[in-house]
């Protein structure tokens, strides 16, 4: 039995490396990957509408490389994937930066330069070239006007990398007119809100990184809202998987009555509120699937306020198969009942909210906690907080009182809630709605009796009740239930 060798013909390879499936924005994406990888902490983004001889250019300060190893990377399958990475190396199969490239482009020149060198080193892959010749060759220098545009711009670097991608067939699609101009534009600008989106984590925190579009800096968007006060946040878990942990955080977003109306159109983000819903996937820190359930749920209206930060990392990306375009991922068979449970908890913590009735939504999570000491309760459409009554120390105490002191004990510490400043400052919208709403009522009810029994007089008990924000608006309710 003899080895024969079946070398992959150039020609049609590196034509059907085209069509991997990228958009603008994921190639883009793949690209400002490698920046990153590189400790960039300045990456530009050029595009330059000229019609046929259009470019966009992709500039780091990152680490860059010298010769060699700019060689090795312009090659198909730089690195081995199975190969171990560390954890903030975005990369995994040596190929995105081609393949990301091609399918938007056909000639593609990265220049590069370690701090320190004078010289760039430069090498090209121009498709029609290999297709001509059928061999995988590539020149070391470029003397395109794009090229030379972007070689201008560069100068100013001490290192970096800076990448060009001319003869965009893929992307120019149309002949010259106003349209074309305005749907290039618009592909531009759909692709800065996914990069906000992908790279939020990096955008933003101690070290942020910058990236500009044409100048402009892009601005991080946060999915889960962390900056509204009405956001509501569970406890952080862990899911095992062998000896490494899948780190979860849950987030349900504000009822839409919380928010402006930028604010509402600003968080729905590029798919709108019913897409963004359900998992957003993170490897190593790079949103890599924003909103889904792995088919385990449906995504659904009143779950759209679920939005579950979910934390991989490089180790785990063939267990999660992980593809080279770093836009999907599924979940391994060892995790999917956790992930599901998880999941279901958050559509209905989301459904509670979504129809604006008071529940306690992270019951559940709590449940295992009796350390927390504050709960979040979503009541009216408002972030609420609550003390634990489950907490240790609380029911040990309490078992030692006579009823009649717990009683006065659970009285104080509803007062405390009532008029802690975060529960106290809470504003926004009370609807006529409060007044059907059974629940509450019977809640402020209880609570004015308890201060009663306690020794407020009813008007005094009343007062302090309606002083609570959450039970804004009732007094007509709680006087009718109360008599008074
Ligand atoms: N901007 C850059 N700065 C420094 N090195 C880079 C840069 N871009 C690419 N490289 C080098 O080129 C290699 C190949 O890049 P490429 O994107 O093709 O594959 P990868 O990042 O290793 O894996 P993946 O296919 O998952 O993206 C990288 O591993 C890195 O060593
Ligand atoms: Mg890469």
């Amino acid at each position: 039995m003899n080895l024969k060798s079946a070398i992959p013909d150039a020609a049609p390879l590196v034509l059907s490396l085209r069509s991997v499936g990228y958009t603008l924005e994921t190639a883009i994406a793949d690209i400002v990957d490698n920046s990153i990888t590189a400790k960039a902490t300045e990456i530009h983004i050029d595009a330059n509408w000229h019609e046929n001889a259009s470019f966009i250019s992709i500039m780091d300060n990152g680490y860059g490389m010298n010769d060699d190893e700019l060689h090795q990377a312009m090659k198909i399958g730089a690195k081995n994937p199975i190969m171990p990475r560390t954890h903030d190396d975005l990369g995994r199969f040596g190929m995105g930066l081609k393949t990301a490239a091609f399918s938007l482009c056909k000639r593609l020149t990265v220049g590069s330069k370690l701090l320190g060198e004078s010289t760039i080193c430069v090498r090209v892959w121009d498709i029609d070239n290999v297709v001509n010749s059928n061999k995988w060759e590539l020149f070391d220098d470029s003397s395109t006007y794009a090229w030379k545009e972007a070689i201008r711009k560069f100068e100013g670097y001490n290192q970096g990398t800076i990448v060009v991608m001319e003869k965009l067939d893929r992307l120019i699609t149309e002949k010259y007119s106003d349209q074309a101009v305005g749907r290039f534009w618009q592909r531009i600008a759909d692709m800065e809100r996914h990069l906000s989106m992908v790279f939020h984590r990096f955008l933003s925190g101690a070290n942020p990184i910058q990236i500009f579009i044409n100048g402009t800096k892009i601005e991080p968007w946060d999915p889960f809202m962390r900056n509204s006060f009405a956001t509501q946040e569970f406890r952080e878990e862990f899911v095992e998987m062998g000896d490494k942990n899948i780190r979860i955080h849950t987030f349900i977003l504000p009822h839409h009555s919380k928010l402006s109306v930028k604010e509402y159109d600003e968080a729905g983000g590029a798919s709108g509120w019913l897409e963004q819903q359900g998992f957003y996937v993170y490897r190593n820190k790079r949103l890599i699937v924003p909103g889904t359930w792995f088919k385990m749920l449906r995504k659904n209206e009143p779950g759209q306020l679920a939005r579950i930060q979910m934390d991989l990392i490089g180790d785990m990306d063939f267990d999660w198969k992980i593809d080279v375009k770093k836009s999907s991922a599924s979940p391994p068979a060892i995790v999917r009942e956790k992930v599901r449970r998880i999941a279901r908890i958050a559509q209905e913590a989301s459904r509670k909210v979504y129809y604006y009735r008071g529940a306690v939504i992270n019951q559940q999570v709590k449940i295992e906690d009796n350390d927390a000491i504050w709960e979040q309760a979503s009541i009216r459409g408002r972030t609420f907080f609550r003390i634990n009554r489950n907490h240790n120390l609380l029911k040990e105490a309490c078992t030692a009182l006579n009823a009649d002191a717990a009683k006065k004990v659970n009285t104080f510490i509803s007062l405390i809630e009532g008029f802690a400043p975060m529960n106290a400052s809470l504003t926004g919208p009370v609807s006529s709605e409060a007044t059907q709403d059974h629940e509450l009522l019977e809640s402020a009810v209880r609570f004015c009796n308890d201060l009663i029994e306690a020794g407020y007089s009813p008007c005094e008990a009343l007062r302090k009740v309606l002083q609570i924000s959450i039970y804004e608006g009732m007094d007509a309710a709680i006087k009718d239930r109360l008599k008074i």
